[in-house]
């Protein structure tokens, strides 16, 4: 029986060079061993939407515009592990594989970024991490040590294995280069997956990774504490975060020579919090000496006993993003914090953030459930089998502090440099001032944030890739790893772009370049300073 869908694609497969198989289910399955089973697939003609399954909460949106593509989801059930995932394979193929990541404790497959990947003509893979569940909800991980391992690591390398098998089938060539990016919990498992399978991929482009699972998640149960219970005096409401954000831009912009609402230099700034502080003449958009305690708390490292170094502090610039953590409406901490210690840490639903002490850190670092954590910092059997990683941070994240991208580095300095090697010939790090986590600037600093990192061009449509105008290595992170993968040419700068509107067929209002770790942006004092080619980095 031939489906409309199957002789379609059997034209598009004559035209775009000969299928070994053909875009349906049952051809695709003779792709797979028993573990694995199509549970559908859609021929895509060019331009058309893909509708994302309802069932899908975590990434309800719906690509569109799409090139010319088969559409295949598959699940999979090996041993206690059990997940599934999406790819896309082109009509019209680079011959290269790209897995793309998630989100939190997000279950899903993340077919919105799958299809930024597939603009380029790359088949692009995404896995739903083994459970359904969206970012914010960690429910699913308690008595289910299964499905934490899955999330862990498990979904993603098997998804990446069983994917590549299909496209190697359905195009009956070899896949020539393959990649990965993702942010936040995409940039922990790109990093993950290096760590323990550096033969996945040539290239890994890991955003604001939330690498240290044992010690981020607590971490946000600790910080969203400070600022609790709401009706406290020491409570700062959130309606006082511009506030805050608004004078720090006061004082530090000019940090880095160029008052230009980017905080570009948090560190170089000697920040005065008192001068926000409420006085007769200044009643209002100000803070009491106890909410300026917390501003205190929220600025400070978490360190616990014996001076034990737990976690970085948010930096200074990330205000504008600070209600998912910090603003307390609800009268407790993000889920993100304590669904970790209820449900992956085992403590149960009747735990609860005023319990929270040292002994939730010590407990996690025992256990790393799901071994999610990536801090096996010897990324030598990487570097061995030629890979390389680019891995940046937006200076203005409020959800995971930029700090701990900047201990990562250093860690993996630590631990290589002794060996002599050059970390720069394999792995850079590049900070992002004013960006948000993983994408977006505040309103009110309109920094240069975008350059096809993960997630980004959900930011700007559901039809968006790559960098709309810029379509070059110099603009778009994930042209510069091929660049580098496959020509030998390693980035220096990567030119962030800002539009006005953030949309598409948008003017554009600033370029400037994102310096490799610890280079720092520098302006020339001539030209527009919108412009990328009057910054250098030094
Ligand atoms: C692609 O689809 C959009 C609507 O999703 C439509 O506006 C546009 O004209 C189409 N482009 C082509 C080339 O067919
Ligand atoms: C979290 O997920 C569980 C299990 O699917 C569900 O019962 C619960 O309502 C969800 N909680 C929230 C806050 O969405
Ligand atoms: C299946 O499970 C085995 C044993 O844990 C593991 O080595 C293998 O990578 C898994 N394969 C896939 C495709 O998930
Ligand atoms: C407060 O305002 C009054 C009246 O404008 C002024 O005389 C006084 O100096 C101000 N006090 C301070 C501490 O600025
Ligand atoms: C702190 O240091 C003391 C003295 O070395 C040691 O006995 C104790 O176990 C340490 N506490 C923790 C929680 O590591
Ligand atoms: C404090 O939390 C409660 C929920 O317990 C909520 O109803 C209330 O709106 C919050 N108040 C503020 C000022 O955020
Ligand atoms: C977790 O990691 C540890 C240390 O690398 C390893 O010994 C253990 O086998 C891992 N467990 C699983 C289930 O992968
Ligand atoms: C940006 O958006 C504003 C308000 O929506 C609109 O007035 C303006 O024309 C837009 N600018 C551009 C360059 O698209």
């Amino acid at each position: 029986m031939k489906t409309t869908q199957t002789r379609l694609a059997a034209i598009a497969a004559l035209t775009s060079g000969a299928f070994a198989i053909t875009c349906d289910k049952d051809s695709l399955q003779s792709a797979f061993s028993s573990i694995a089973t199509v549970d559908f697939a859609q021929w895509l003609p060019a331009n058309s939407t893909f509708t994302v399954p309802k069932t899908d909460i975590a990434y309800p949106v719906s690509p569109t515009q799409l090139r010319a593509a088969c559409a295949v989801q598959v699940s999979v059930k090996n041993g206690t592990s059990n997940y599934g995932f999406g790819v896309f394979l082109p009509d019209d193929w680079n011959g290269r594989f790209l897995a793309v990541g998630n989100g939190g404790f997000a279950g899903g497959i993340n077919w919105l970024d799958m299809a930024a990947g597939l603009g380029y003509g790359n088949a692009v893979m995404s896995t739903d991490t083994g459970h359904n569940s969206v970012s914010s909800n960690g429910t699913w991980a308690y008595n289910n040590e299964g499905a934490v391992l899955d999330w862990g690591y498990r979904a993603m390398h098997g998804s990446v294995v069983l994917a590549k098998e299909l496209t190697t089938a359905y195009y009956s060539n070899k896949i020539l280069y393959s990649y990965y990016s993702g942010c936040s919990t995409g940039g922990r498992q790109g990093l993950k997956n290096l760590q323990l399978f550096p033969e996945d991929f040539d290239g890994v482009v890991a955003g604001a990774p939330a690498w240290w699972t044992k010690h981020l998640q607590p971490w946000t149960s600790k910080v969203g504490s400070y600022n609790l219970p709401n009706t406290s005096a020491h409570h700062i409401p959130p309606s006082l975060f511009p506030v805050i954000g608004a004078e720090v831009i006061r004082q530090c912009d000019g940090a880095d020579g160029v008052v230009d609402t980017i905080v570009s230099d948090p560190n170089a700034c000697d920040f005065q919090p008192d001068f926000l502080l409420c006085t007769p003449n200044k009643t209002t958009s100000c803070l009491t000496s106890p909410q300026l305690d917390t501003l205190h708390q929220i600025y400070s490292d978490y360190v616990d006993t014996n001076q034990t170094f737990v976690f970085p502090h948010l930096w200074m610039g990330s205000e504008a993003q600070w209600v998912p953590l910090l603003a307390g409406l609800t009268n407790q901490p993000n889920n993100l914090g304590p669904d970790y210690v209820k449900y992956f840490l085992g403590r149960g639903p009747q735990w609860q953030w005023q319990d929270f002490d040292y002994g939730v850190i010590q407990q996690a670092d025992v256990q790393d459930p799901g071994n999610a954590t990536a801090d096996d910092f010897d990324l030598s059997p990487f570097l061995a089998r030629g890979g390389k990683l680019l891995h940046y941070h937006g200076m203005s994240d409020g959800l995971i502090p930029t700090g701990s991208s900047v201990y990562l580095h250093s860690q993996i300095l630590r631990t290589l440099a002794p060996k002599g090697i050059s970390l720069d010939s394999f792995y850079r790090f590049f900070l992002v001032p004013g960006m948000q986590h993983c994408a977006g600037t505040p309103s009110t600093v309109n920094a240069p944030w975008y350059f096809a990192g993960a997630n980004q061009a959900a930011g700007l449509s559901s039809s968006a890739y790559g960098v709309p105008g810029f379509r070059d290595a110099k603009h778009d992170v994930l042209l510069a790893m091929m660049d580098w993968v496959e020509k030998g040419v390693a980035p220096n700068e990567i030119v962030a772009t800002k539009w006005v509107n953030d949309t598409l067929q948008d003017k554009v209002m600033r370029q400037r370049p994102l310096c490799m770790f610890p280079k720092k942006q520098k302006w020339s004092g001539k030209g527009d300073v919108n412009a990328a080619n009057t910054w250098s980095c030094e």
